[in-house]
C-alpha cells in the first residue's frame, strides 16, 4: 500500500478516536446546536413515519439525537436503540437518557450492525452517514435490520458554501494552519453534499422510493464569540494540537479570527444567523 492510499480500517479507528475525544465538546454545545438542528430531527421523524409503538434505530447517534426525540414519539409501547462508533459518545447519550426507559444506547458500526434482521420499523441517521468509508455497505447493513416496508430517514450537509455553521470556522482553521485539502472521495462532513452521493448507494443497496430534499436549518448564535466557542468545541483535538504547535502564543488569535469570520453576519441585536442546508433522504425497504 502506498502512503497516500486510503486505508478504511485505519480511517475508522481514527474516526472512533476523533469522535471519542470531542464527545464532551459536542455535549457542551449541544443546546446551541439543537436549537437549529431540531428542525432536521423533526423532519427525519416525519420522513421515517415514526409513531407510537414503533421500534426505531438511530445510527451515529452521537450524544443521543435524534434517538431521544424518537423515544418521545414512539411512547411507552415503542423502543429506540441508538448506536455509535465512539464509546465516549455512547456514554454521554446514556447519561442524557437517564430516566427515559424506552431508549438504549450501544457501541456499534453502521457498516456491520450486529442486530436482529428485520427488527426495526424505521432507521434514522442525522449527520452520520457521510463519515463511513463504504456507503453501500452502510446502506446494506441498515436495510438488513429494517423490516420490509420500513423506512430509512437520514440527513447530510449540503455543499460547504450552503452550510456556514460548519464551514466558516473550519475555513479559517484551514487557512491559518495551511491544511491541505482532504483527498477527493475521503469521507467527511461534506462528502455526501450532492444528492447523488445519497441516491446512488441507497439504490445500490436495494432501497426503493429514494428521495432527497434540501432542508434549511435555522442556526443562530448569540454572538460571534459564541460561534468561535462552538467551532473550538467541535474541532478535532489533532487540529487543536497543531494550532498550539504552529501558532504558539498566537493560538488565541485563531479563535478571534473565527469570531471575526462571522461578525459580518451579525444583525443589529448582535445575534448571528447562520442558516445552513441539510439534505434529507427518505428510502424504503421493498416488501417481498
Ligand atoms: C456529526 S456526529 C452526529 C451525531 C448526532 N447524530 C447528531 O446529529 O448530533 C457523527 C457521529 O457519527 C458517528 N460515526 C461515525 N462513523 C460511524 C460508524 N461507522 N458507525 C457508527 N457511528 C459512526 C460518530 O462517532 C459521531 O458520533
Amino acid at each position: 500500500m502506498t502512503a497516500t492510499e486510503f486505508d478504511p480500517v485505519r480511517f475508522k479507528e481514527r474516526q472512533r478516536d476523533h469522535w471519542d475525544a470531542i464527545s464532551s465538546g459536542w455535549l457542551s454545545v449541544a443546546d446551541t446546536f439543537e436549537r437549529g438542528a431540531a428542525v432536521v430531527t423533526a423532519r427525519l421523524v416525519a420522513l421515517g413515519e415514526v409513531g407510537p409503538g414503533d421500534s426505531v434505530l438511530d445510527v451515529g447517534t452521537g450524544v443521543g439525537e435524534p434517538a431521544l426525540t424518537a423515544a418521545a414519539a414512539v411512547g411507552p409501547t415503542g423502543r429506540v436503540l441508538g448506536v455509535d462508533l465512539a464509546p465516549g459518545m455512547v456514554d454521554l447519550a446514556r447519561r442524557r437518557a437517564d430516566g427515559v426507559p424506552n431508549a438504549e444506547f450501544l457501541v456499534g458500526d453502521v457498516e456491520s450492525l450486529a442486530l436482529p434482521r428485520d427488527g426495526f420499523d424505521a432507521v434514522l441517521a442525522r449527520w452520520s452517514l457521510m463519515f463511513v468509508p463504504d456507503p453501500v455497505a452502510a446502506f446494506r447493513s441498515i436495510a438488513g435490520v429494517l423490516r420490509p416496508g420500513g423506512v430509512l430517514a437520514a440527513s447530510t450537509w449540503g455543499p460547504p458554501e450552503s452550510a456556514p455553521m460548519l464551514s466558516l470556522g473550519f475555513r479559517v482553521l484551514a487557512g491559518r494552519l495551511r491544511l491541505p485539502a482532504p483527498p477527493p472521495g475521503e469521507p467527511g462532513p461534506f462528502s455526501m453534499s450532492d444528492p447523488a452521493a445519497l441516491h446512488e448507494p441507497a439504490t445500490a443497496a436495494g432501497f426503493a422510493d429514494v428521495s432527497v430534499v434540501p432542508v434549511e436549518v435555522p442556526f443562530e448564535l448569540e454572538s460571534a464569540v459564541s460561534y468561535a466557542r462552538f467551532t473550538k468545541a467541535i474541532t478535532p483535538l489533532a487540529l487543536r494540537r497543531l494550532a498550539r504547535e504552529r501558532l504558539g502564543a498566537e493560538e488565541p488569535e485563531l479563535w478571534t479570527d473565527v469570531a471575526a469570520a462571522v461578525a459580518g453576519h451579525a444583525r443589529p441585536d448582535g445575534r448571528i444567523p447562520l442558516p445552513s442546508t441539510a439534505l434529507c433522504l427518505r428510502a424504503s425497504k421493498p416488501v417481498g
